[in-house]
């Protein structure tokens, strides 16, 4: 695929493999934004096939987002087939269930390098882009859980409140130059990610789902949900929007 040109929207999405950053690169490519689905699994390839026979433009780059030296050559390599990247959804995460005990410092690191680290990287190789422009849009995807704590969860937990954290300083230093930076807070979302915790918890999938479904709204999330949010912060829509956490759960703090 060739570069575009400056008017050209070019989304770079983290975590587009999995089931919420899937959502968001095919909505960003409905959009007519041309989309980078960066992941760790190659799951990320499937998802760019996907938006390319429904005729949009995407490409998939297998990429550690944790890993310093791999994110500065990712952010070359996407620069140079789309064209200058105008918006950063960091969505990539992982988590790992479990008390202060029962989680050994392997665990806590990875929460740390999946959920915030990758932030942190993607982001400092980006902004001097988006600064250069005068111009961009950054969404991170936190959780409902970086707001106020859920149960057996105190790496995720602390993480994603670290992504809230980063996410307003980041508004701050950098709303000046042009870009906005926001957060989406999902709730419960039907992805693979669900699978794996009630997995972790012993429980069975059926028992799990229910229990998430348990708020105001009566249902989980769909990634297409979490999808519109940062669709909408990402776009001309929320022109004067920047530092905001968007709660996505049904009502569920409520
Ligand atoms: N599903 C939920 O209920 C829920 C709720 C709140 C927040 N979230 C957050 O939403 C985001 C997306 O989660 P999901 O539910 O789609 O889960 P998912 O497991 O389906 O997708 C996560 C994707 O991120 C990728 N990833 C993780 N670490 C990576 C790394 N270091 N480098 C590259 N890729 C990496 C995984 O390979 C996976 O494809 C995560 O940040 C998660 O914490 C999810």
């Amino acid at each position: 695929m060739t570069a575009t040109g400056s008017d050209t929207r070019v989304a770079l999405v983290t975590g587009g493999g999995g089931g919420i950053g899937s959502a968001v690169a095919r909505r960003l490519a409905d959009e007519g934004a041309a989309v980078a689905v960066v992941d760790r699994d190659d799951a990320a390839e499937a998802v760019a096939g996907r938006i390319r026979d429904a005729g949009g433009r995407a490409e998939a780059f297998l990429c550690d987002v944790s890993a310093e030296s791999d994110v500065a050559a990712l952010v070359e390599k996407v620069s140079g087939r789309l064209g200058a990247i105008t918006d950063l959804c960091c969505v990539a995460g992982s988590i790992r269930r479990g008390t202060v005990p029962d989680l050994s410092l392997a665990d806590w690191h990875r929460s740390f390098a999946d959920n915030v680290d990758s932030v942190f990287l993607m982001c400092r190789a980006v902004l001097p882009l988006m600064e250069r422009a005068g111009r961009g849009r950054i969404v991170t995807v936190a959780s409902g859980w970086g707001l106020r704590a859920g149960e057996k969860a105190a790496a995720y937990c602390t993480a994603k409140a670290g992504v809230v954290m980063l996410t307003q300083a980041m508004a701050l230093d950098h709303s000046p130059a042009g870009i906005r930076v926001n957060c989406v807070a999902p709730g419960d979302t039907r992805t693979p990610m669900l699978a794996r915790e009630a997995r972790q918890l012993g429980q069975s999938d059926t028992e799990f789902l229910a229990e998430a479904a348990d708020r105001p709204l009566g249902r989980i999330g769909t990634p297409e949900d979490i999808a519109a949010a940062v669709a909408f912060l990402a776009g001309p829509d929320a022109d004067f929007v920047t530092g905001a956490v968007l709660t996505v759960d049904g009502g569920g703090s409520v």
